[in-house]
């Protein structure tokens, strides 16, 4: 059996039998106005942050959804994009399938705004996207990455990046490591099926992002998400993962590199009201302009003692310079 085909059966198993708190954190899903999310879903939230945002779900887009799980964050899209098969959800294991359908068809019956054919249930799996080229808005898959091998994390991201539309997002939550998770937890295909022993360092997961093209990558939410405790996971320390939430972009990466905005801000602290690098990048004196962490890192050389650049805040949800 490949580590893949252990991670299916083991979502086989908690698509029939759910698992409360498999993959949650101590936050609660996400609720708007007039969304009433069934009980049943709730319960099969293995998700471990959020994908959905908001602010960024204007005129209705397409979702390419990986991996549905009890489709909680099917419906939640579905609710700022409610047209037939606004919300494609790819999902190769039968019983996940099946278990999505039901709660989306309790969600129906709850939810007077929601018709079932707004989310569209395709048997797929992250590597072979049922869609065409270029076709969608958002791709959104919550705790699954995480799961795959480095060359099969490459290929999923490939994937989504072949299928959204030019400008288009990848929206994704997924566990991170504070350090490199140790070989003998890597290789444990049950544990890496739980979302706990295949993350990889934030670092490595943000190169895999750029390595595929995305040009941009802003870092939404990081938390604390578990704890692999020495003695339990045999390590010579505790090790934390921190649960990742990313937005990235398909548009060019630029000539110097990739903009991964992770909440910096550049101050300008000099004699004139207004400091201008002429690379498009202009401070107003004491004001913080959000940046990216490449354009901070070449702020603070330019003029250390005149630009301050302050600390990633890990929560940045648009708006800034490059
Ligand atoms: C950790 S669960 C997350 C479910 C959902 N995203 C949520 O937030 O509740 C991972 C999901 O991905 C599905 N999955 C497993 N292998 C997959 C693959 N190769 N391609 C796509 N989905 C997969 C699982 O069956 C399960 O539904």
């Amino acid at each position: 059996m490949t580590y893949l085909e252990t991670a299916a059966k083991f979502y086989s198993e908690v698509a029939q039998t759910p698992q409360i708190g498999l993959c949650c954190v101590q936050t609660n899903s996400l609720q708007f106005p007039g969304l009433k999310i069934p009980v049943s879903m709730q319960e099969m939230n293995y998700g471990c942050g959020t994908t959905i945002h908001p602010a960024e779900l204007v005129n209705q887009p397409t979702v390419l959804y990986v991996g549905v799980g009890g489709g909680l964050e099917a419906l939640q899209f579905a609710y700022y994009s409610r047209y037939k098969s606004a919300v494609i959800a790819v999902e190769p294991v039968v019983a996940m399938r099946e278990a999505a359908a039901r709660n989306l068809e309790i969600a129906a019956i709850e939810n007077s705004w929601f018709d079932n054919s707004f989310v569209e249930i395709r048997e797929g799996d992250a590597f072979n996207l049922p869609v065409e080229d270029a076709s969608v808005d958002v791709v959104a898959q919550n705790c699954l990455f995480n799961i795959f091998e480095p060359e099969d994390l490459t290929r999923a991201l490939k994937e989504a990046y072949r299928v959204l539309k030019p400008g288009g997002r990848l929206q994704m939550s997924d566990p991170i490591a504070t350090r490199a998770i140790p070989e003998h937890l890597q290789k444990d295909e049950r544990l890496r099926a739980m979302c706990l022993s295949g993350a990889l360092t934030y670092e490595k997961y943000i190169q895999h992002i750029i390595k595929v093209g995305f040009g941009q990558v802003e870092i939404r939410t990081r938390r604390p998400y578990r704890l692999l405790d020495a003695r339990s996971y045999n390590l010579e320390e505790n090790l934390l993962l921190e649960s990742l939430d990313s937005v990235s972009f398909k548009v060019p990466i630029p000539e110097d590199g990739a903009c991964v905005f992770t909440g910096k801000t550049a101050i300008y602290a000099g004699e004139q009201e207004i400091f201008d690098d002429s690379q498009g990048h202009i401070l107003q004196k004491g004001v913080p302009a959000a940046v990216c962490d490449k354009t901070a890192a070449k702020l603070a050389n330019l003029m250390p003692d005149k630009i301050i650049v302050t600390e990633s805040t890990w929560h940045y949800s648009g708006g800034g310079c490059c």
